[in-house]
């Protein structure tokens, strides 16, 4: 896997651009343009953490297949890091957000000094949440964020 970046703006265009996939994400699709602010942003923030978004491509045959990783978080009390996945719609139900949840979320913990990793959740989204819980993360509980009730997800680093 590498950083997601510039050179993903077209596949990521694309799924940002998909309904059904955004249905829960920010509750609304992203245009072009505000995709490839979002990935300067991630750039950005690699260069400045050493932790950010990857881009989860297929090992064979090399294509796109979704992003996934940390990315910053004011929103939340006492906490700095958002653990934040999203698979093109293709994908779905094949176990890649399972197989690449679980070796980001252990990867992070290498990158990122914090001891608590914490996931943002629409309260009406089937997948997610028991995605999160497959991945070790267990809902702390429901807060305004962003202007909407959000569920909570966290975990914590266990030395
Ligand atoms: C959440 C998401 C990443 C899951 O991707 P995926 O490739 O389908 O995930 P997997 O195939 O690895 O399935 C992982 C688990 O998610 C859960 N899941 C996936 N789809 C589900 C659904 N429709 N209903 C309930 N649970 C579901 C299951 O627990 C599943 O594990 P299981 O197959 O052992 O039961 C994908 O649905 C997505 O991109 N959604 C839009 C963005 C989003 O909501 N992101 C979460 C923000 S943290």
């Amino acid at each position: 896997m590498l950083p997601l970046s510039a050179a993903d703006l077209d596949e990521a265009a694309a799924m940002l651009g998909d309904p059904r996939v955004m249905r829960y994400v920010d509750g609304a699709t992203r245009d072009r343009a505000s995709t490839a602010r979002a990935l300067e942003a991630n750039e950005r923030c690699w260069a400045a953490n050493g932790w950010g978004l990857w881009a989860i491509r297929d090992v064979t045959s090399g294509a796109f297949v979704g992003q996934a990783g940390l990315q910053p978080v004011t929103e939340i009390l006492g906490a700095t890091a958002e653990f934040s996945i999203i698979v093109s719609r293709r994908s779905w139900g094949t176990g890649v957000a399972t197989e690449a949840g679980h070796a980001i979320v252990f990867d992070a913990w290498q990158r990122y000094s914090g001891d608590e990793i914490h996931a943002v959740v629409h309260p009406d989204d089937p997948a997610a949440g028991p995605l999160l819980r497959k991945l070790g993360l267990r809902l702390r509980d429901e807060e305004l964020i962003r202007g909407a009730m959000a569920q909570v997800w966290q975990i914590q680093r266990v030395e």
